[in-house]
Order: structure tokens, then sequence, then C-alpha cells
């Protein structure tokens, strides 16, 4: 009871060690590198090496050292007597190795087709809505079947090998203490030893025995346990904890770009290719371009999601790296194209889960964005549960908590990736009187957009084509060159800027 107590409390502990890292990593990997799986993997890993070292496994090993003082004693016994212990032994030790070599492979082939299942499941539940709608959930629940029949496959075999070598060991057990007691009685007949010693020998050669077949019966979770410690490992290596930079002032003047160059995480491409220009403080950027020009991958350079390749990203001078993550995200307002919340109330998501977060600095966030009335008329206005990513929410009321939650803070810098996607025109009012009054109390405002509205508030524009900046300045100038060269409708309609409009842009930039 003792024994399996404390290796309870050895899992715990490691666990403990490991835990925040491991989450840390999870986060991050999939902002350096194309995760692949679920990307939950290290979290099962975790959990795989602390089932192991909780269990009975272990326990083997303690009782291993006594193994050859057993040994020694059958030897004392008689000599025959100690032989047959030790070729027991051989044996077992043999069906270990023959254990260790077998389960390798299905063992990781199980891990990962377990991981690839999990992964179809994941995408299925989430895209349940689609399944119904257009009648695919048959032909996604065959390519479930698929992968779970794999996943069955591997682990039938890795139990089928553990399975096996366990009978063969219980088989050469009951075989080693038959002939144990055979020795024995053959010495007692031949009168080299006494009776007693048949039963002494039987006694310790099984005492002897145990732990190596402890060891067998094991044997899959171990391997299981190391292959997960070493994948745990790599990952860790890789991904090193992040120092804790000096605390820099609060940023209040300028954000500069500087020639920056960004492949997305596990990308070939540059997606971003040496954009450059600078902002103050009260300035309002919207960029604009076609889809796939860069936009949204710029937005993550600003709020420093990804890191540049080449090139930096500077607040008042320091370079984005130099900061604290948490103390940088206090100064960073982000409202990314596809919004998802969290479940929790909406004034923990406008608050960021801050725990100790102010009343008065979650209404301020939310009077900044023009939500307090939409959310004093939710059935429980700020402690309205939202559910799972924000499901009890319509699609432009989460746009607007998420517009709050970038908001919070009155953070200096505030990157809106199509904030409008989803508003209506009382949405659109509230969007652009949000941006207007940052920029009044002295704040940056980016605001990636497509649509014309969201560009209302801000007054300098910037023009993206295939990841490069193909123009900057004030909105008016670069509008009345598109008034002025091309006759768009949209363009021509003064001020209004969408899709067809960034794109006559890009032709007279080109021009
Ligand atoms: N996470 C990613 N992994 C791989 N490629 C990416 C990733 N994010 C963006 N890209 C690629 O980078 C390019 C620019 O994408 P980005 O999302 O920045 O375009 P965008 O201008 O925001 O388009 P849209 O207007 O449709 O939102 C695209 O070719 C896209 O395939
Ligand atoms: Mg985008």
């Amino acid at each position: 009871m003792l024994r399996s107590r404390v290796l309870t409390r050895i899992g715990a502990s490691l666990d403990e060690t490991l835990n925040r890292r491991v989450y840390d990593v999870l986060i991050r990997l999939p902002l350096k590198q194309r995760v692949s799986g679920d990307g939950m993997q290290a979290i099962r890993d975790l959990d795989q090496v602390r089932h192991f070292l909780s269990g009975l496994g272990p326990t083997a090993l303690f009782d291993l050292p006594w193994m050859p003082l057993y040994v020694a004693i059958c030897f004392l016994f008689h000599f025959w007597i100690g032989v047959t212990a030790v070729a027991g032994a051989l044996l077992l030790v043999a069906i270990t190795l023959v254990a260790e070599l077998r389960t390798r492979q299905p063992t990781k082939a199980a891990a990962e087709s377990g991981a690839a299942r999990n992964v179809l499941a994941l995408a299925s539940v989430r895209n349940a809505e689609v399944l119904q709608a257009m009648g695919m959930g048959r032909r996604l629940g065959a390519l479930w079947g698929s992968a779970n029949a794999h996943f069955m496959d591997a682990q039938q075999r890795s139990s089928d090998v553990a399975g096996g070598l366990g009978a063969v060991s219980k088989v050469l057990r009951m075989a080693l203490q038959s002939a144990m007691l055979s020795v024995g009685a053959y010495l007692v007949i031949e009168q080299q030893a006494t009776a007693g010693i048949i039963i002494a020998s039987s006694i310790l050669s099984s005492r002897a025995l145990a732990p190596v077949e402890l060891a067998i019966a094991n044997w899959r979770g171990f391997v299981a346990a190391r292959q997960s410690w070493k994948r745990l490992g790599d990952l860790l290596g890789r991904l090193p904890a992040r120092a804790h930079p000096m605390a820099l002032p609060r940023p209040a003047a300028t954000l500069s770009v500087e020639g920056a160059s960004a492949v997305p995480p596990g990308g070939q491409r540059l997606a971003v290719q040496d954009v450059s220009f600078s902002l103050h403080a009260g300035n309002g950027l919207g960029i604009i371009g076609p889809s796939a020009s860069g936009k949204s991958s710029l937005a993550r350079l600003l709020v420093g999601v990804w890191s540049p390749l080449r090139g930096k990203v500077r607040l008042d001078g320091g370079a984005l790296e130099q900061w604290e993550p948490t103390a940088l995200g206090e100064h960073v307002g982000y409202l990314p194209q596809d919004v998802e919340l969290f479940a929790g109330t909406v004034a923990e998501n406008i608050a960021r889960f801050q725990p100790d977060a102010e009343p008065e600095a979650v209404i301020a966030a939310a009077r900044a964005a023009n939500v307090h009335d939409l959310i004093l008329r939710l059935s429980d206005g700020y402690e309205t549960q939202i559910g799972e990513s924000g499901q009890a929410l319509s699609a432009g009321q989460r746009q607007r908590i998420a517009l709050a939650r970038a908001l919070y803070g009155n953070p200096f810098l505030i990157v809106l990736d199509e904030p409008n996607s989803n508003l209506d025109a009382e949405g659109e009012q509230a969007l652009t009187t949000a941006i207007l009054s940052a920029r009044a109390r002295g704040r940056i405002v980016v605001v990636i957009a497509h649509r014309p509205s969201a560009l209302a508030a801000v007054d300098l524009v910037l023009v993206m084509a295939e990841g490069r900046a193909q123009g900057f300045g004030p909105k008016d100038e670069m509008l009345s060159k598109v008034v002025k060269r091309v006759s768009h409708p949209i363009a021509a309609s003064g001020g209004q800027c969408g899709q067809a409009a960034g794109a006559a842009i890009l032709k007279v930039v080109e021009a």
C-alpha cells in the first residue's frame, strides 16, 4: 500500500514540475512550426509517463537488486539448484528482450494512429453543422472508421505481443518451478540434499524471478512511457523555456516596422516580404489588399504572434521579442479574423481571464467597444455563460465582444483583423466610434478591411499585394490618386475603400 501511494505521488510530482512547461510548449509550438496530429501529443505523453511511474512497473526495479542474493542462496543450497535458477532467469530475460523488440514498433504506431484518429474526431465535432447540412456525416464516418481501424489494429498488435509473451513467461515460470522441485527431489534421492531444501529452493527461486516477471508484464507500458519521455524531451529541447526579460516602460509613442518579412509556421513561402512603415500615437492605419495578400500575416507580426524572419517590429524602439509576453500582451489588443471566445462568462472573456479584473475596467472596455448595452440585453448580462468557444452568441455579438476584449486595459497598439465582417450598420457605427476614440486617447489602431466602412476612422492606408507593401500614405492622398486615374465606382464614391478599390489602387501603384 505504501509503495503504491509513494509511486502515485512521484508521478504527481513529475506532472507538477512539467505540466506548465508542457502547456507553454503546446501553445507556442503552433506559432513556430506545423503541428502534426491534434497538437495534444505532449499532454498525452506526460500522462503516459506519469501513469507508468504511478503503476506497478517501477516496483520491478525495487526488487531487482535482491535477485542476485536469492540466486546466491540457491547456489549455497546446491550447485545444481543455483544453475537451475540462473537458467530460468536467463530465459526470462531473453523473453524480456523479445518483448522489447516486438512491442516498440506497434506501440509507436498506436500512438501515431491514435493522434490521427483524434484529429478527425475533433474536426468532425467542430464542423458538426456542415456534416449535417450537406449530408457528409456518413462519408466522414467511413474515414473515421478506417482511422479507427488503424488504431485498433496497432493496439491489438501490441496487446497480442504483450499477452503472448506474458503467457509464455507464466508457462516458463511453472516449468521452472517443476524443474526446481525435480532437481531438489533428485538431489534428495541421491542423498546430496535434505528434503527441506526442495521447499526452500522452490520458494526462493520464485522470489528471485518475481521482478523479471513483473517487468515482462509491464513492458508494454514501459516502452510506451519511454517513447513518450523521448518525444517530450525532444519537444521541450526544441522550445527552451523563455527567459524573463526586464520590464520595459509602457509604450506611448511609436510603432515601427523595419523591413519585416515572415514565413508562416511550417510554410515555405514568405507571406510578408520586406514591409516597412511607422506609426505614431493617434494614428489609425487601414490595411487593404486582395485575399491572400498577407494582411493577416502582417497583423500577426505586429502583435508578436509570429516572429519576423528578417527585420523588426518595434514599440517605442523596443523590438517585440525584448518584451516579456505577458507584459507585452497588456499593451496589445488583437482581434483575429476568426474570432473564437473561451468557455466562461462575457466578463471573463473581456477581461482576458484576468482573475482579479476590476468591474470598472471591464465596463470601460465594453463601453469603448460600444457593447455595454448589447451585453446588458443578454440573459445574465456580464455573467452570461457563452459556452464552448462562444457558441451561445451570434457571430456579430462574438465579434463585438472580442473587440471589447481587444480594448480591455486601454492597450497602446490595437490591431483589428476584419473587425466588421459580421457587423450590422449599428455595429459598424460602434466600431468607427471605438477606433476614433482610441485614437483620440493617443493609441495606435491598425484595421484590416475588405469592406469600406471600417476605413472611415483611419487616417493612413497601407496597400498590400503578394506579401509586399505597394503603397503607404495618408488615406485621402491614396484615394485621390485612385479617383484621378481609375474611375472605379467604389473608389470614386470617395473615401469608400473596398476590396475592389484596393485592387484598383494596386493597379495605380503598379503603373
Ligand atoms: N498558418 C499558415 N500556414 C501556412 N500558410 C499560411 C498561414 N497563414 C497564412 N498563410 C499563407 O500566407 C498567405 C497570406 O495569407 P493571409 O492570411 O495573410 O492573407 P490575407 O491578406 O489576410 O487574406 P484574406 O483577405 O483572405 O484574409 C496566403 O498565401 C496563405 O496561404
Ligand atoms: Mg486575412
